[in-house]
């Protein structure tokens, strides 16, 4: 017989209460951090590929949103690749670099490194020309890498292990309090899973530790050495260090909980230790945030009791066999309860890539989408063992009379249950390298400083770009979008005409080259104001034509 422990309503009411307060307080501390986009270069002054007539004094680079120097920063070179000495300082959106020395005449690149809001690095360069072009340029060694590889590497790794630890331990303990049985004959199994779990907290907290410094590192493009300066060591007030100290409080709450009278603050222990990894990340960068949070943490929080579950299980297999009745209950009912998490787990997953990639061809177009399918793909061998384990397996441990042919059966289970948990330790090591990947490429200076406009036409938007606006080769640029700003088919393809005073240079088709997404190269000979008119199908009756005037300077 099973004995358990009931606990009363009042004390029911009153966990319950502290459920939904330690909720509450997760929502408020996740809506209290805002939600920041990466930043996007808009403008520079002198402009990309500018040749100026003086040497400027300073250069600015101006943000969509606000951005920190990194400690590797703002470093100008010459034409022979010798470095400038510049003074660099960021100040909210605008990052300005004052030029000590007059500069010769000939070509700069100014390569930077900035830290966006949301923490995650974004590097570039910016050439122009003081009198004229120089005739070869020595491409600048430093500045503007990706960041340290081996920093990369370890930083994914250390996530990796975070996450498939922290999940590890949340899940199992919450399946030590609402899923193994209490009664005589469990105590190994419980005391088993209860030491993997605290194996598991410990090695979950101290890699988010660890995180902290790593973070600091690839955010200001230092190498490993870095770890010798006192500026890693100083960040703990970051979302990074909240995140640690989510888990580290939750996951201390819910050790305490694993006992059936206090299940619910196991629940509640390890939704905050689960919940706070969507403090930082890219969960912050795409909205609207009353989608991907909540999404982020349905996410993480069933793919934690699927994943201590599945570990549960096969840790108390062997002892379960032993009592028909028991081990039937137990096994059918996280049977029934992994069908359910595997649909949450995969509904989420699906809405945060949907949000985070936005579009399709950034699915296969970008190493991120590339590593999320293939993450996608794993899970989906997954769903297939889990899919064998509940129809096929299961009802032989259920059906199985005897303990022979019963322990013969769960035997077989627990093999199924390991390579499934296996399966999704490996998805979680390769989502701590996903989470560092760059989901969308930052739209090209170039882009930002075309000319722009849109016109709307019931249901579908046009946004078309012209530029550089020089005498030459000009790039048309448009794109049709839906209302909620993804790219959407035209009915048919769109042409551009572009005209000034009595030259017309004719209308031409754009080239399609990605989803609603279309580009044209038109060479204008002479400087002026030019008519350029882009004209869209977009059903059988709509046909809205854009106009802008494009003012074109003078050379090349
Ligand atoms: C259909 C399957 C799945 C899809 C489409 C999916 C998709 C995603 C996406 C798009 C993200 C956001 C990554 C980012 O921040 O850039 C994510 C994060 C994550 N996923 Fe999945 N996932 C799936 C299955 C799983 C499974 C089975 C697990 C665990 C066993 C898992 C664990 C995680 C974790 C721990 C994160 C990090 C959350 C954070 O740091 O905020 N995912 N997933």
């Amino acid at each position: 017989m099973t004995r358990s422990t009931r606990p009363s309503r009042g004390r029911l009411a009153t966990a319950r209460v502290v459920l939904a307060g330690v909720l509450a307080l997760v929502a408020v501390v996740l809506a209290a951090v805002p939600a920041s986009a990466h930043a996007s270069l808009v403008s520079t002054d002198p402009a990309e590929g500018a040749v100026l007539p003086k040497a400027p004094e300073r250069i600015t680079l101006t943000f969509d949103e606000p951005v920190s120097l990194s400690a590797t920063g703002a470093r100008l070179f010459d034409a022979a690749g010798d470095e400038v000495e510049i003074e660099a300082a960021s100040r909210d959106r605008v990052v300005t670099a004052a030029i000590g020395a007059d500069l010769a005449d000939g070509t700069y690149v100014l390569s930077y490194r900035v830290v966006s809001a949301d923490s995650h690095p974004i590097a570039g360069s910016l050439s122009f020309s003081v009198g004229a072009p120089s005739e070869t340029v020595v491409p600048p060694s430093a500045g503007t890498a990706p960041g340290d590889v081996a920093v990369r590497a370890v930083l994914g790794a250390v996530q990796g292990v975070g996450y498939a630890a922290l999940l590890l331990a949340a899940g199992l303990l919450v399946f030590l309090a609402w899923l193994l049985p209490t009664g005589p004959g469990q105590e190994v199994a419980r005391a088993r899973s209860l030491r993997v779990a605290l194996v598991a907290c410990t090695v979950a907290v101290v890699a988010l530790i660890a995180r902290v410094p790593l973070s600091v590192l690839y955010q200001q493009g230092l190498g490993l050495s870095g770890l010798d300066s006192a500026l890693p060591w100083t960040s703990w007030v970051s979302g990074d260090g909240l995140m640690a100290l989510l888990a580290a409080a939750g996951l201390g709450a819910a050790v305490l909980g694993t006992t059936r009278r206090l299940r619910y603050v196991a629940a509640a222990g390890s939704a905050v230790a689960v919940g706070g990894l969507a403090v930082v990340g890219h969960t912050r960068s795409y909205g609207p945030v009353l989608l991907v949070v909540p999404a982020d943490v349905a996410h993480v929080a069933a793919a934690a009791v699927w994943l201590g579950g599945l570990v549960g299980l096969a840790i108390s297999l062997p002892t379960l066999a032993k009592r028909d009745r028991v081990a039937a209950e137990t096994i059918g009912r996280f049977s029934l309860l992994a069908g359910g998490l595997l649909a949450v787990v995969a509904a989420a997953g699906l809405v945060l890539g949907w949000r985070i990639i936005g579009s399709w061809s950034g699915l296969v177009g970008t190493a991120y989408g590339l590593v999320l399918l293939f993450k996608t793909g794993i899970v989906g061998v997954v769903a297939l063992v889990a899919a064998w384990n509940r129809w096929v397996l299961v009802p032989r441990v259920v059906e199985a009379s005897g303990y022979g042919p019963r322990l013969e059966a769960a035997r077989m289970l627990r093999g199924a249950v390991r390579t499934e948990a296996g399966l999704l330790v490996v998805v979680l090591l390769l989502t701590g390298f996903l989470v560092n990947l760059v989901p969308r490429p930052a739209p090209s200076l170039a882009a930002a400083e075309r000319t722009t406009v849109t016109a709307v036409a019931d249901d579908v938007k046009v946004v078309a770009h012209v530029g550089p606006g020089r005498v030459g080769r000009n790039t048309v640029h448009v794109q049709v979008q839906d209302l909620a700003g993804e790219p959407v088919e035209p009915y048919a393809t769109p042409t551009v005409a572009l005209e000034r005073d009595d030259v017309d240079l004719g209308t031409r088709p754009l080239r399609n080259v990605d989803s609603g997404t279309y580009v044209s190269e038109v060479v204008v000979p002479q400087p002026g104001t030019w008519e350029v008119r882009v004209s869209v199908r977009t059903s059988e009756f709509d046909n809205p034509v854009l106009t802008l005037d494009l003012d074109v300077e003078p050379g090349g």
